[in-house]
């Protein structure tokens, strides 16, 4: 039966990551997937996520089930570090799960929206993270694009954008980047959020949240303002997250997908789907790193460790961003990659053509998406200046 399937090619993500792995190259940089570093390469456990551990292995005293919904205190503590104070977390219009990542969260969202309305379109953004297609629309549902990301400006094409969200049908989701857009690294205004918010209260298309890199942008409260604005002003909203960044539990799996419904009746019916949905799928997350995320979260003293330690990945991530562009602008003369600097969170196409890139990649061993997609915290004081006098080359010769 089998004998007739074909092999496929690697995932363009990671298979970059299998390809840099077995790179000899004494030189090599991975700029590719998009995994936190610190200044020595390394992605570290965090040490309030250690601390969180510690405290379970002396205190767990079974591992039987916990559920198709996961670990509630996770839920509470995740629902909160979404939506903030909004009242809809009061009302109990806020229902959600515990998901093994951003990803299975994605998933299961897609499951409930085929469950409520099968022939809903969800739109995402030309362009979006590589694996937002197959998870979405393998689960059945309609996927198309809608316009984000202007090459020239390096700026979100917001008016061009609009005018494609103008035209969404009531009942289509609009799947949009929390913070941190990947692959692009431009994000919305708080201006922008206010107009897409009043854009879908009056086409009536819902909007659908991937919120995978919270903190990683200006700070934790500021990078939820988009998805808080639309849980103010909208009776509906989708909303799926991931803990493997800005917890840098990667591993782990930890993700969480949220449904803000119309009122508390619709949220409950929503969950018994989820459950059902989940049951059907994988039946229940893995606990752990949900777990050592609920305690970090709840603990005072974690949670301020926590915090910490999440502004230090996202200001060294800043601080990148401006060395590079710097960098860039006294190889080059010009400011053609200043963009970067005004740009957030993990990535920035950096403008390369695929053959540069992959001039990169051979002669230099450095690896980044072929659409230049580059992972900006894979930067650090040893390798920028290879990476960047590399840039300089390929562009220039
Ligand atoms: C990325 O975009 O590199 C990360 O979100 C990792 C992944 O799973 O693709």
């Amino acid at each position: 039966m089998f004998e007739g399937l074909a092999t496929l090619p690697a995932d363009p993500i990671l298979g970059l990551m299998s390809l840099f792995r077995n790179d000899t190259n004494a030189n090599k940089v991975d700029l590719g997937v998009g995994v936190y570093k610190n200044e020595y390469g390394e992605t570290p456990v965090l040490a309030s996520v250690q601390e969180a551990e510690a405290r379970m292995l002396s205190r767990q005293v079974s591992k039987s089930y916990v559920g198709p919904g996961g670990n509630p205190a996770f839920n509470a503590a995740m629902s909160e570090l979404l939506l903030g104070r909004s009242p809809a977390l009061a009302e109990g219009r806020f229902a959600a799960v515990q998901t093994p990542g951003g990803c299975g969260a994605l998933r299961v969202a897609a499951e409930l929206i085929k469950t409520a309305n099968p022939s809903a379109t969800i739109w995402v953004s030309d362009p979006t993270w590589g694996n937002h297609i197959p998870l979405l629309g393998n689960a059945g549902l309609a996927i198309r694009q809608y316009p984000y990301f202007d090459p020239v400006s390096s700026l979100v094409a917001f008016d061009a954008m609009m005018s494609t969200l103008a035209n969404v049908k009531p009942g289509d989701l609009v799947l949009l980047h929390g913070c941190c857009h990947n692959p692009s690294g431009a994000d919305l205004s708080p201006e922008q959020w206010r107009e897409v918010a009043a854009l879908a209260l009056k086409t009536g298309f819902t909007p659908f949240i991937d919120m995978a890199y919270q903190g990683l942008a200006d700070d934790l409260d500021g990078d939820a303002y988009g998805l808080r604005c639309l849980a103010d002003h909208l009776p509906e909203v989708v909303v799926a997250a991931s803990c493997s960044k800005n917890f840098g539990i990667y591993r782990e799996r930890v993700g969480l997908v949220g449904l803000l419904a119309a009122n508390p009746g619709s949220a409950q019916a929503a969950v018994s789907h989820m459950l059902s949905i989940v049951r059907g799928i994988y039946s229940m997350p893995p606990d752990h790193g949900a777990a050592l995320v609920a305690e970090v979260l709840t603990d005072p003293q974690l949670r301020q460790r926590w915090e910490s330690e999440v502004a230090e990945m996202r200001d060294r991530i800043n601080g990148l961003r401006d060395l590079f562009s710097s960098a860039m602008q006294s190889r080059l003369g010009s400011n053609r990659f200043d963009f970067v600097k005004r740009q957030k969170g993990m990535f920035s196409f950096l403008g390369l053509s695929e053959a540069e890139v992959l001039r990169l990649r051979s002669q230099y061993a450095i690896y980044m998406l072929s659409s230049s997609r580059a992972s900006i915290a894979g930067f650090n004081s040893t390798n920028l200046d290879y990476v960047c006098d590399a840039i300089a080359q390929v562009v220039t010769t």
